[in-house]
């Protein structure tokens, strides 16, 4: 109600309602007319609401004006259209009570302006900050976008597994997960034992929910999976986690055409969403994160995008003349710094690349009749390269073989996968988007560790 009552067009309407905020303060100052302004966060889109305490309130010398940041508190009071620079509205507090306090000697959150490099060694309390307040905010829509878009579109949300023993992208690149032996705990008094494997049977956090999509694309037609999927790969970069969501759709009789019309309505559906749906963080993101983002994401959802097949891509980045760290020739993979050329210096937008040569990709992907190329679609977006992954699968029985044996893949371990393709098989296709690198995009932040709650890297995972 209260920020109902706060935008302004519905300020009147709410003229001499008492309302209530909840929220915690950010900011205190007193005046010398015998005011005290304090600014409260009580985590909605909104911003900080100035809440004006007259020292007529009867706690007011006692608690009021001991209010530091930090402190939680439930304020009520009438909005009033505010003098101030900044803000449409501001309360008029009848009434406020102080329900914890936050010793400012070791409250962290201080007024001054804090790296985000610093605020992740307070992951637990960095989300009353403007800035990941917003993130978090906008990663929850990308979310429920994400729900929305495939349900309206005849997808049915499935939940595949996180332990698992196949090897989704097969770059071994997994955290094995190990069973904690309580009985020899027990017998010993420590030190802890840990037997490797899983009641019998080696397996993993999955990379990918992909193979075991596929397995209901070929029952249910379209579905997704979209959960958190984990790589131990140990890079630190701006755009790698150990940890990080995945929505991953799947649909029987695409092609690889279809997949990338698929993948384009699909971001175009989630940025338009963004702008709708979190007007008021957009915004800040736009003034405080990178200028020109409303634009930008605009133009995105207005134009079609580019597309390029990798050959074509290779021959840009070899003819361009800009000087690259990683030499880049037919045959190997793209960094990150030829993905932002292709995308910030030659197309300016988003770009699907196609056909990439089937030596860098999965054993999945469908092989194309050249014999060199898999049907393969990377979208890339400027500032954060690759978003999107997919393919058109492989569904030929005697070619899928033939790849495994090339990537030394065990028959064994794939048995149910292969079995797809022995019964009733379809051309079927489909692709993984980071949700992270999503929000990434949508709000120009630089740092991955920055819109996930609680980031998973290498030498961090305290809690
Ligand atoms: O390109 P990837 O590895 O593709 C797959 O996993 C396929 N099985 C997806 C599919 O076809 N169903 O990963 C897909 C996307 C990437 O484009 C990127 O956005 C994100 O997942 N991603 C990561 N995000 C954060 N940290 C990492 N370490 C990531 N690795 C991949
Ligand atoms: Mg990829």
């Amino acid at each position: 109600r209260v920020n109902d009552a706060r935008k302004e067009s519905s300020l009147s309407e709410a003229a001499g309602e008492s309302v209530e905020i909840r929220g915690w303060v950010r900011t205190r100052r007193d005046s010398k007319g015998g005011f005290s302004f304090i600014e409260v966060n009580d985590g909605s889109s909104m911003g900080n609401l100035q809440v004006v305490a007259p020292a007529e309130l009867e706690n007011y010398a006692d608690e009021i004006q001991k209010l530091t940041a930090g402190c939680s508190l439930v304020a009520v009071g009438k909005l009033e259209a505010s003098p101030a620079k900044g803000q449409a509205t501001e309360m008029h507090a009848t009434e406020i009570r102080v329900l914890g306090w936050a010793d400012p000697e070791t409250y962290p959150l201080q007024k001054k302006r804090h790296s985000f490099e610093k605020l992740r060694e307070w992951a637990h309390l960095r989300t009353r900050t403007n800035t990941l307040g917003a993130v978090m905010r906008v990663r929850d829509q990308i979310s429920q976008s994400i729900h929305r878009f495939f349900h309206e579109n005849g997808f049915y949300y499935i939940n595949t597994p996180i332990i698992t023993a196949s090897d989704c992208e097969g770059a071994g690149e997994m955290f094995r997960v190990t069973t904690l032996d309580l009985e020899r705990l027990a017998k010993s008094g420590g030190p802890v034992n840990y037997s490797h494997d899983f009641f019998g049977k080696p397996t993993f956090l999955t990379v990918s929910g992909q193979l075991e999509g596929e397995t209901y694309a070929t029952s249910l037609g379209r579905v997704y999976t979209f959960g958190p999927t984990f790589r131990a790969e140990n890079s630190n970069t701006s755009r790698h986690l150990a940890e990080f969501w995945m929505v991953e759709p799947e649909a029987a009789f695409f092609d690889l055409a279809d997949n990338m019309s698929l993948a384009e309505a699909f971001l175009k559906r989630v940025f338009s969403d963004c702008l709708e749906h979190c007007d008021e963080d957009m915004q800040f993101f736009d003034s405080m994160i990178e200028k020109g983002k409303l634009d930008q994401i605009r133009g995105v959802i207005e134009k079609p995008f580019a597309h390029m097949t990798y050959t074509e891509a290779i021959e840009v980045l070899t003819s361009c003349g800009e000087k690259f760290e990683y030499p880049i020739q037919w045959g190997t993979d793209l960094q990150a710094e030829h993905e932002r050329y292709l995308t910030e210096k030659h197309v300016g937008g988003p770009l699907i690349l196609t056909d990439y040569p089937s030596t860098i990709k999965p054993f999945y992907m469908r092989v194309s009749d050249d014999g060199k190329t898999v049907a393969a679609m990377d979208v890339l977006v400027p500032g954060v390269g690759e978003i999107i992954g997919g393919s058109q699968r492989e569904e030929r029985l005697d070619v899928l073989e033939g790849r495994m044996a090339e990537h030394e893949l065990n028959p064994d371990d794939y048995w149910w996968y292969v079995d797809l393709r022995r019964y009733g098989s379809v051309p079927h296709a489909g692709f993984g988007l980071g949700l992270e690198r999503a929000v990434q995009y949508v709000t120009g932040m630089a740092n991955i560790r920055d819109v996930i709650p609680f980031p998973r890297t290498p030498g961090n995972a305290e809690f």
